[in-house]
């Protein structure tokens, strides 16, 4: 007997990881009531580990509600753990709810209310003692509601200090406690606020080079998030990389600027996503593939786990398109006509100094009338997406 082994089946070696909120999502939208009955944390870890991811990320209240005393946080936490050991999966990523609750409206480590700020900060810092122990390595920080809708309302110079002063805060404090955490930050350009702090890739990473503990502090960027502000992800990623600020990540499928639409990854903008797959692949990023998406209102139980296996065959199928792309030799002849290599050169050669550039003459017509041959190079990558080489 033969067995055939499908090769978009993920295993836990390609390292996929889900949000408990993600399949958790309840389907509660503005326009109307949850679809879904709530899910139980314990049976989103069967689940994913059925279907062959690797390791699931929390928010403190997808785990414990709000409002939990001591003995009933502990109560869900370990039932949480006790699911995790026995299905096998692995906790890389936790993450602070700083957005639901009404005593957020106005925003956590930024809101203008000095109160709201001391709570946010002891709420992060006693999930970070739960992430800790869980055993992740990043923490991801998204703004939620870290922004405003009006001018006047918020003073954003100052609430760049106090979003400053928290993460200072948050650094010493995982060095005093020696934990081996450090932090992501999630960018994005608006949803909830009308404007968010921190709304892009770019914006993030300067931030970063002003706190007092940088090394500690990197991204989680998100495809949605980015092309929310018709920025290219693929480039937001590269970029992130260069400055070796890439922690982590967030999947998921987007159609240009619009709304948040959290799609599974591989639905959207497919062009884009495998850009995304190489760059991830092939741009040195060696943490989890981490998916954070909503299955649509419309689905059911059944659903949910579909759109959640879809997000992984569409990651494997993308990656094997990748590979196939990058091992072609047409590819390769096609990247040297591009000159793609040529780029890796120094512009001046070492040790030249600026005199022999300056003395330099050169035929600018002639290298004006040059073709890059660009063009050839993005229809090879095309058939190989489309699936016709
Ligand atoms: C969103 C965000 C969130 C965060 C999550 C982890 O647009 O809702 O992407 O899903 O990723 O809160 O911090
Ligand atoms: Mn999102
Ligand atoms: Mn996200």
């Amino acid at each position: 007997m033969t067995t055939t082994h499908d090769p978009y089946t993920p295993t836990p070696g390609d390292r996929f990881t889900f949000g408990l909120w993600t399949v958790g999502w309840r389907a509660l939208d503005l326009f109307g009531d949850p679809t879904r009955e709530p899910l139980d944390p314990a049976r989103g870890v069967a689940e994913l580990a059925r279907l062959g991811a690797y390791g699931v990320t929390f928010h403190d209240n997808d785990v414990f509600p709000f409002d939990a005393d001591g003995a009933e946080r502990e109560r869900h936490i370990a039932r949480f753990r006790k699911a995790l050991d026995e299905h096998g999966l692995v906790v890389p990523m936790a993450t602070t709810n700083l957005f639901t609750h009404p005593v957020f409206k106005d925003g956590a480590f930024t809101a203008n209310d000095r109160d709201v700020r001391r709570f946010a900060l002891r709420k992060v810092m006693a999930n970070v003692d739960l992430a800790a122990e869980l055993g992740a390595r990043t923490y991801v920080c998204w703004g939620g509601r870290e922004g405003a809708e009006s001018g006047a309302a918020k003073d954003v110079r100052a609430a760049l200090d106090r979003y400053k002063e928290a993460f200072d805060i948050l650094t010493s404090y995982v060095r005093d406690q020696d934990y081996p955490l450090r932090f992501a930050l999630e960018p994005k350009p608006n949803e909830p606020r009308g404007d968010l702090l921190l709304p892009t890739i770019g914006h993030a990473l300067a931030f970063i080079e002003a706190l007092e503990h940088p090394e500690l502090v990197g991204l989680n960027p998100e495809v949605g998030h980015e092309e929310m502000a018709g920025l290219n992800f693929a480039h937001g990623l590269a970029q992130a990389l260069w400055h070796g600020k890439l922690f982590h990540v967030d999947l998921n499928g987007q159609n240009g600027p619009r709304f948040d639409q959290d799609l599974r990854f591989g639905a959207g903008n497919a062009r884009g996503a495998f850009w995304v797959v190489d760059i991830l692949e092939n741009g040195g990023y060696d943490g989890p593939r981490h998916f954070d998406f909503k299955p649509p209102r419309t689905e059911d139980d059944a659903g949910v786990w579909e759109s959640a296996r879809g997000c992984m065959r569409n990651y494997l199928i993308l990656r094997e398109k990748v590979r196939a792309f990058r091992a072609d030799p047409e590819v390769h002849e096609a990247l040297r006509a591009a000159r793609v290599d040529e780029l890796a050169q120094p512009t001046l050669a070492a040790g030249e100094d600026l005199r022999s550039l300056r003395d330099e003459e050169t035929d600018v017509a002639a290298l004006a009338s040059r073709g890059m041959a660009y063009e050839r190079l993005d229809q090879l990558a095309l058939e190989h997406l489309y699936g016709v080489r």
